[in-house]
């Protein structure tokens, strides 16, 4: 917090007036099954987005990122896309979407200190956006309704703004989305921001994508989550995640059913004639991830965790040869996680097509395993692994 308090001080010439911060998420099961109207569990990690504002009087909105050289600096009334400040992409969507709920605000200047490795699929950009949400409503206080803007928050006894409810939460996870999916140009679903916002300490956060809620369910202090980021980004990820998803709608349309959340197993056999195969490889992935996330959290519930963590394989696999987004780099990963006796499960997390695994491995062994998958893993590439042990973490604040 100090190092950032300084850098906005000097890049502003003035203090900041508030923090605000987001973590990233780790996908646990439920593949591409968000914007399929699917049920998805996820962890927020305790990698974040911090944000260090102070309003401005000029209409003028600046930010300075400690990582990247570029000032992004434009007006409220004159948002649009600069090719040369990519990154910027992000606060500017939400900006938008704040506005065309009807959210009133004016300038500020933002400083960016993020944690959360680039590329890894931990999700940078939901904190991103969830962070430019929150600082938004420290500054200029707002609250959404199903109808756009609502009456501004009440300020709590000591002058704070009162805490996110339940369904703040879920309007501000959709703004960020659309924010997404209108500006940034990635058909994403709502798991990152969900995550993002609906974390809590040592739970497992459930997502029902269909119904819009949200539950949790603890998971096991002796059990550590490792994730190994492969150091892979594929190019074209938007392209494909794109194109993974017009598969889905395809075969849901071809089904006859509104989302693949309303479809079987048996419906999928029963009209594997009609499917294009690709779409039909898709659904498959999808009905199965839909399944083993209700298997997997009566397995979590049960405490049968070695049972949970065949299941992260099984998704893999599916991954692997049926929704085809991963690549040779994770399959390898997910195969040196297989041969450590402390690896109760591994898998490619989040949109795949490079990015990080996903490994459930017994606490007193997390050390070992990311060792010996280091070793392992630059070995066979070339590569150097980079790994963590996350801890599980509560929502943005
Ligand atoms: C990315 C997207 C999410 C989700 C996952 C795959 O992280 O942003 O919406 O679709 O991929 O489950």
């Amino acid at each position: 917090m100090n190092e950032l308090r300084d850098f906005f001080q000097h890049q502003f010439g003035a203090a900041p007036t508030h923090f605000v911060q987001a973590p990233g998420r780790v996908e646990l099961l439920g593949n591409h099954t968000d914007y399929n109207q699917g049920l998805v569990m996820a962890l927020a990690v305790d990698k974040h987005i911090t944000l260090a504002v102070a309003p401005r009087n000029d209409g003028v909105v600046e930010i300075r990122d400690m990582a990247f050289p570029e000032v992004a600096r434009f007006r409220v009334d004159q948002i649009e896309k600069d090719p040369a400040i990519p990154w910027a992409n992000y606060p500017k969507g939400l900006l938008l979407q704040l506005q065309q709920r009807g959210v009133k605000f004016g300038g500020f200047n933002a400083a960016i200190r993020s944690t959360i490795p680039l590329g890894a699929g931990l999700s940078s950009s939901a904190a991103f956006l969830v962070s430019t949400a929150l600082a938004v409503r420290k500054l200029y206080p707002y609250s959404l309704t199903d109808a756009g803007a609502g009456a501004p928050p009440p300020p709590e006894a000591n002058s704070a703004l009162p805490p996110l409810d339940y369904m703040q939460k879920m309007l501000l996870a959709k703004a960020c989305q659309a924010a997404e999916n209108q500006f940034v140009g990635v058909n994403c679903g709502l798991l990152d921001h969900i995550s993002s916002l609906f974390g809590q300490a040592w739970q497992v956060i459930l997502i029902d994508c269909l119904h819009l809620t949200v539950n949790w369910s603890p998971l096991h202090g002796d059990i550590a989550v490792v994730v190994c980021h492969s150091g892979v980004k594929h190019a074209l990820v938007g392209g494909e995640y794109n194109d993974r998803r017009a598969h889905c709608e395809s075969a849901a349309k071809t089904l006859g059913v509104p989302s693949l959340r309303f479809a079987t197993p048996e419906m999928l056999e029963a009209n594997q004639a009609k499917l294009a195969p690709r779409d039909l490889g898709c659904a498959r992935h999808i009905v199965g991830e839909n399944q083993r996330v209700t298997e997997g959290s009566q397995l979590l519930a049960a405490d049968k965790l070695v049972e949970f963590g065949r299941l992260l394989l099984v998704s893999h696999e599916s991954s692997r040869h049926n929704f085809l987004n991963s690549c040779p780099e994770l399959d390898l990963l997910v195969e040196l996680a297989k041969t450590h006796a402390g690896c109760l499960g591994a898998r490619l997390t989040g949109g795949g097509f490079g990015g990080a695994t996903l490994n459930l491995v017994r606490r007193d062994q997390a050390e070992d395993f990311r060792a010996k998958m280091a070793a392992g893993y630059e070995q066979k590439t070339g590569r150097k692994l980079q790994s963590w042990i996350c801890q599980v973490v509560n929502g943005a604040a």
